[in-house]
């Protein structure tokens, strides 16, 4: 993939995070996601790619675009496998909360892990801890390794979690073993991604999220030099045989980066809706503006550019076509 191609991938988040903005704070995630979909599907168009949708809205009859299997791009350029999630955390656009974004990832053409919509065990780090820990260790083994590592003690560690009542016995573990917590109401793509950015002061990243968000996550950490290791979590016999029916043969198998990203050709694209660990959000500014705040990084070359974008919106063009 040619490297204009990031910057080409950005104006795609970018374009989807201003389309459901407007519908921040409204009570309303179907037309937050609805405004997102179609904004970045438009956008698609233009970027130059033949790309197979292998993560997006659901089947094809289940949504009626970016649906998985669908070619988005104009159709010149490199064939790639594109997964998205356009609005990532449509319920915390919904309530007006934090860490929202719009994102994408786009590697050559085979290269990224079909993952069924059902749940995945996780565990993502920053690039100081890649390596040292397994997902199939002892949460408790777990934090011990890590505080040796980051030459900390385990209280000084901060872990992140979706605050779910799934997560009851982790969260009593990490209680107990005497961790900092930091919850997430939704969006784990960004609390996977968080560890490997120091500012943000996490240091794990635990529990079980959208499998779909584990690859998109994965593509970002291969960027940002962090690591997921993640493990599906199929709790029927369909979802088993769905697992099956997307080519994982082993749905119960440790999925390591390689797994679910085998290329160092990958982009990662994601721009902030609501404000985030990493990202601002949109923000409305006078004359016609809105400010985004984005990233775009290649693997390739390991380059993490944040982008600050002032788009002119005459009318608030945007605001009135979404809402
Ligand atoms: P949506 O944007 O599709 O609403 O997903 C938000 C999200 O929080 C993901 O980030 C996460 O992987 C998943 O939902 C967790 O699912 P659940 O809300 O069922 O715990």
């Amino acid at each position: 993939m040619e490297r204009e191609l990031a910057l080409e991938l950005v104006r795609v988040t970018e374009l989807a995070a201003l389309a459901s903005a407007p519908w921040m704070g409204r009570g309303d995630k179907i037309n937050a996601d609805g405004a997102a979909t179609s904004a970045m599907r438009a956008m698609f168009d233009s970027v130059s790619i033949r790309g197979t949708v292998v993560i997006g809205e659901g089947e094809m009859d289940e949504a009626p675009m970016l649906y998985i299997g669908e070619q988005v791009g104009s159709m010149n350029g490199p064939e790639v496998d594109v997964a998205v999630d356009p609005l990532e955390g449509t319920e915390i656009v919904a309530k007006g909360l934090n860490n929202a974004m719009s994102v994408l990832a786009v590697a050559n053409r085979g290269n990224l892990l079909h993952a069924p919509d059902m749940y995945m065990e996780k565990l993502a780090v920053g690039p100081e801890l890649v390596g040292k820990l397994k997902l199939t260790e002892p949460m408790e083994l777990t934090l011990e390794k890590a505080a040796e590592t980051l030459n900390k003690n385990v209280a000084e560690l901060t872990v992140m979690i979706l605050d779910r009542i799934r997560h009851e016995s982790l969260i009593k573990t990490l209680r107990k073993v005497g961790v900092r917590i930091k919850f997430l109401s939704d969006g784990d793509v960004a609390g996977a991604m968080a560890p490997a950015f120091p500012e943000a002061g996490i240091d794990l990243y635990v529990g079980s999220g959208g499998a779909p968000e584990g690859v998109l996550a994965a593509a970002a950490l291969k960027c940002l030099g962090g690591e997921i290791q993640g493990r599906l979590m199929p709790s029927d016999a369909n979802e088993y045989a769905r697992c099956l029916q997307m080519g994982i043969e082993d749905p119960y198998k440790v999925l390591s980066m390689e797994d679910m990203v085998g290329t160092d050709d990958v982009i990662f694209a994601a721009t902030g809706v609501t404000p985030g660990e990493f990202l601002g959000g949109v923000r409305y500014l006078p004359d016609d503006r809105a400010e985004t705040h984005s990233i775009v990084m290649r693997a390739k070359t390991k380059t993490i550019r944040f982008i600050t974008s002032r788009h002119y919106l005459p009318n608030k063009a945007i605001l009135h076509r979404t809402l």
